[in-house]
């Protein structure tokens, strides 16, 4: 999917918002864990550190905080939303959703909710959808979400992929504006290589000998990613007429350093303009994109006229990238 945005309807983000948990786990003390060492890790993923959720945290609890920010910004109370996605792989639970859990804990008594599940992509895909609800009139003000506890369901005995992850949420809230905000999205998904990423005996399909944790093939996500994350801002770009040099900051999902190195060269994109925060965070999931936004925003890269690309890829397989014209805020 490829589309520009409405020119006579301007949607924006006016807020920002995110949480992660308290706890700091270092290389070292996965090492401890499992077979590997903080220099193995560092030098193949960047990853020196990444927060890990107490037993009694769920995603809630950290949607919570970074909702509440990122209305705050906005100007707005809970009351005010009318549609409230949380994007995620590790809801709560099944049902009801985090997101109508999430609604009733902001006091949102009058909004849509619903959870989206679309792997690490979930917050690009997520925020694609608001906008089409905001564009199409259907909703006024949303609050969009992205997170995850992927510590729930990580193998701790595999040491290919408990490096790499962490837990974390982030929040924005989509308003209409009177200048343009988003630009464009492409979205797409490739479920042949699903297989990839994924976390059997979690659904309706019965496996004999389904673990729930998640499996990786580490090679072929590279791969994958590698290549959509550079397709993805390609194909966004060109259909908003953007050259990459217009672009001031590029926000990739925070999976590993090398895979964001290597779209970035092939991009063109100057590393100054890079957002870079696994080093800290790990792969957050869904929680990557909107934390390293809010991180961007702390250190005042994002400001009025700023052109700010974002791509993210993950499970699914899937991927999705926007433009967006950053803005001074939204008008009620
Ligand atoms: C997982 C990843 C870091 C592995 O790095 P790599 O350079 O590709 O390493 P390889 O897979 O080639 O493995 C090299 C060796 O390191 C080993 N290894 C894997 N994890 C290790 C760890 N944490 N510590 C030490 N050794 C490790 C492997 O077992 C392998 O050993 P072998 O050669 O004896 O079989 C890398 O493939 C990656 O980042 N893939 C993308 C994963 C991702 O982003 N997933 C989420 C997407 S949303």
């Amino acid at each position: 999917m490829i589309g520009n945005g409405r020119e006579d309807v301007h949607v924006t983000i006016s807020g920002l918002g995110a949480h992660v948990p308290e706890r700091v786990v270092t290389n070292d003390e996965l090492a401890q864990l499992v077979d590997t060492s903080d220099e193995w890790i560092v030098e193949r993923t960047g990853i020196r550190e990444r927060r890990i959720a107490a037993e009694p945290e769920a995603l809630s609890d950290l949607a919570l905080p970074a909702a509440e920010r990122a209305l705050e910004q906005a100007g707005l109370g809970g009351g005010d939303i009318d549609l409230l996605i949380v994007a995620t792989v590790t809801p709560d639970m099944m049902f009801p959703s985090t997101s109508a859990i999430l609604a009733d804990r902001l006091g949102a008594a009058d909004a849509a909710a619903y959870d989206l599940s679309a792997g690490c992509t979930g917050f690009m895909y997520a925020i694609a959808q608001a906008y089409g609800m905001l564009a199409a009139g259907l909703a006024s003000r949303a609050l969009v979400v992205g997170g995850d506890v992927l510590s729930r369901i990580l193998d701790w005995s595999d040491r290919s992929t408990v490096v790499l992850f962490g837990d974390g949420a982030g929040a924005v809230v989509l308003e209409h504006s009177p200048e343009a905000g988003f630009l464009a999205f492409e979205l797409g998904a490739d479920g042949a290589g699903g297989k990839h990423l994924w976390l059997p005996g979690s659904g309706s399909r019965v496996f004999a000998d389904a673990d729930r944790l998640v499996k990786m093939n580490g090679r072929e996500v590279f791969k994958f990613a590698t290549r959509v994350l550079v397709q993805s801002a390609e194909a966004v770009l060109e259909r908003c007429g953007v050259e990459i040099g217009d672009v001031d900051v590029y926000v990739p999902h925070q999976a590993n350093v090398r895979i964001i190195d290597h779209a970035t060269k092939k991009l063109g994109i100057p590393s100054e303009r890079v957002v870079i925060n696994v080093d800290r965070y790990g792969n957050t999931s869904s929680g990557s994109i909107p934390l390293a936004l809010a991180e961007a925003q702390e250190e005042g890269r994002l400001r009025p006229g700023s052109l700010v690309l974002m791509t993210g890829m993950g499970a699914g397989l899937t991927w999705g990238s926007a433009v967006l014209r950053w803005t001074d805020g939204g008008t009620a």
